[in-house]
């Protein structure tokens, strides 16, 4: 009976284990990033481009997203396939609940979807037209708590999801109030006051963990001790210097192509 409980014991760990599903397969929350593109392409090469060069055509899920998105045009990741009448996200073929279609709309004979600006409401359209298009740059809210040097090596450790296999980092963002984020996403969900990104001082400069990205200006030439590592705080869209060593949420994006 004795020699039974450790035996249990194990088997209830192996099947813990393998019931486990890797980290990896749970990157954290995504946060929409609109990248707008105003050449004009076909919906199939605009998602290309999107996938290749930051993460997807965009996927709208609420109004709210839709009436902030109001100012842009383009191609978004909606289609239907030819032979179902059921639409799609772009970003792992998602069945789409949410719409925003104008009156009168979809077509059955087309299936693509276009937002306008001038009314912002979708519209179908011919898939091989060619029309500006909004990418998605694929950001990630990871709510774990790691120093700025974890967060890095876990941002590098995250799968790609989706279809696409970009490798991710840690953020990099042009602007702290950057108007085309989901700022407010992360406000609301990550359980730090500021979240890391991939903005460090070395060797007496602010580099942004990327090739050919300029740091802002704005950034303290004279630093604390110690105080070189780079923070977003989400509650009042401002940079923030802070201790490596602190612990917090993190934001990871796509590694942009060279
Ligand atoms: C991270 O830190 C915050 C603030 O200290 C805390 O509220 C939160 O529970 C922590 N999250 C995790 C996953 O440990
Ligand atoms: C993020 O925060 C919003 C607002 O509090 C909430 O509705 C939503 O469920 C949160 N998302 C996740 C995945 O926790």
């Amino acid at each position: 009976m004795e020699r039974n409980i450790p035996r249990l014991l194990l088997i209830h760990l192996i099947f813990v284990v393998l019931s486990t599903r890797p980290c990896a397969a749970t990157p954290g929350l995504s946060v929409l990033k609109v990248v707008p593109i105003s050449n004009p392409y076909s919906w199939a090469v605009a998602q290309n481009y999107c996938r290749w060069h930051h993460s997807d055509l965009i996927t709208i899920r609420t109004q709210q997203q839709a009436d902030e998105l109001a100012p842009y045009e383009g191609w978004i990741g909606l289609y239907s396939d030819t032979s179902s009448p059921e639409w799609k996200w772009s970003r792992g073929d998602e069945r789409a609940t949410f719409f925003n279609w104008d009156s009168n709309e979809p077509d059955p004979s087309h299936h693509c979807v276009l937002m306008h600006n001038s009314a912002p409401k979708w519209k179908s359209e011919d898939c091989s037209s060619s029309q500006p298009f909004l990418c998605d740059e694929g950001l990630i809210l990871v709510q774990e708590n790691k120093t700025w040097e974890e967060a890095l090596v876990h941002c590098t450790q995250l799968e790609a999801a989706g279809s696409t296999t970009r490798p991710y980092q840690l953020a990099i963002l042009s602007e702290p109030n950057d108007n085309l984020m989901d700022t407010e996403k992360i406000r609301l969900n990550a359980t730090t006051y500021e979240v890391w990104v991939g903005l460090r001082f070395l060797a007496g400069d602010w580099l942004w963990m990327s090739p050919n990205t300029p740091a802002s200006s704005d950034l303290p030439q004279c630093l604390a001790e110690q105080q070189h590592c780079g923070s977003l705080v989400p509650r009042n869209t401002e940079w923030k210097i802070m201790s490596c060593s602190e612990k917090r949420n993190f934001l990871s994006s796509r590694r942009p192509t060279k």
